[in-house]
């Protein structure tokens, strides 16, 4: 730990003076099961008691979770809001109850950022402006038919949800510069695999020419990888695969060339969230904003660092 005081602890730490009440997202995908792995891992390790719920991505579970850690008088509420808008109440009643809350992940829309703390975690319009300046940069090869223009299916996040927002936005403010790449279609997937399945299935029916997917998550990328070999094609050959997270199981099919290009979207948030929760509890300033370094990887790159992912 980088508390460098003189003594013993000071800040919560391995005296576990610390309660963390933690509203999780739910499980829906590669990602987020990292993400809580992190959290967990690292409360243990940093003797912080934590309280976790999983909301199943339902607003009202996460907002009844904050509830009950406020009855409970947790030292620090943190979570990881499922859609952006409709907090404002429960923060309200945290702020009144004295209770700090950090947001990790994902932020909320609200117009009284005094009621958090500081808000963790990427930044997801710039995750989209990278997925779309690969395509950009990469037009030609991914005008897979030949045709002149490059059709592209958008397999989009939880709708309501920052990084399907955001990511969106990215996007198509980056392809807006060539004139031949044209959205198609564009549908929640709900972060799932299976939702990207299904969502790829109906778009292979309804779509002619579909050169390129960008999926806002790796989940839904290789669910529509099934569907496109249902569909007796080639993936990463036949159409284009982007998404975004780069967890192992999009990682293996990024090297295997069935994936073209994956953004990075780092879940492994514990050790920052823990160490942030520990200052707010004593009072110390914290930035309003942490922001995640992140990178991208091509087939090549993939192949490279595969062994070494840890998740
Ligand atoms: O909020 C982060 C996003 O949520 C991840 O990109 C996605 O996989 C997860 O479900």
């Amino acid at each position: 730990s980088e508390s460098g005081g003189s003594g013993s602890s000071g800040s919560g730490g391995s005296d576990g003076g610390l309660t963390m009440g933690f509203a999780q997202v739910g499980a829906e995908s590669g990602w987020r099961t990292a993400n809580t792995k992190s959290i967990q891992d690292t409360a243990k390790s940093e003797g912080v008691d934590l309280k976790f719920s999983d909301a199943q991505q339902k607003q009202e579970n996460q907002i009844k979770a904050i509830r009950s850690y406020i009855q409970q008088k947790v030292d620090v509420i943190a979570f990881s809001p499922v859609v952006e808008t409709g907090w404002d109440t429960v923060l309200l009643e945290a702020k009144r109850a004295k209770i700090p809350v950090i947001l990790t992940d994902r932020s909320v829309d609200s117009k009284d950022d005094s009621l958090y703390e500081t808000f963790l975690g990427s930044d997801f319009v710039q995750e989209g402006e990278k997925a779309g300046d690969w395509l950009v940069e990469n037009a030609d090869e991914s005008d897979v038919d030949g045709d002149g223009s490059i059709k592209v299916v958008e397999l989009e996040g939880t709708t309501g949800a920052a990084p399907a927002i955001d990511r969106k936005e990215g996007f198509g403010s980056k392809i807006a510069a060539d004139d031949s790449i044209e959205v198609v279609a564009s549908q929640t997937g709900d972060f799932t695999r299976d939702g990207g399945k299904k969502v790829m299935e109906t778009f292979l029916k309804s779509e002619k020419g579909i050169d390129v997917v960008y999926a806002h998550n790796d989940d839904m990328g290789l669910g529509a990888i099934e569907a496109i070999k249902a569909a007796g094609m080639k993936p990463g050959t036949d159409v284009k695969i982007i998404t975004v997270d780069a967890v192992k199981d999009g990682m293996t099919a990024l090297s295997k060339g069935e994936i073209n290009f994956i953004v990075e979207c780092n879940p492994l948030l514990g050790p920052q969230l823990m160490d942030l929760a520990k200052k707010v509890v004593d009072g110390e300033e914290v930035p309003k904003r942490v922001v995640t370094e992140e990178t991208t990887f091509d087939q090549e790159q993939a192949a490279e660092v595969l062994d070494q992912r840890q998740y």
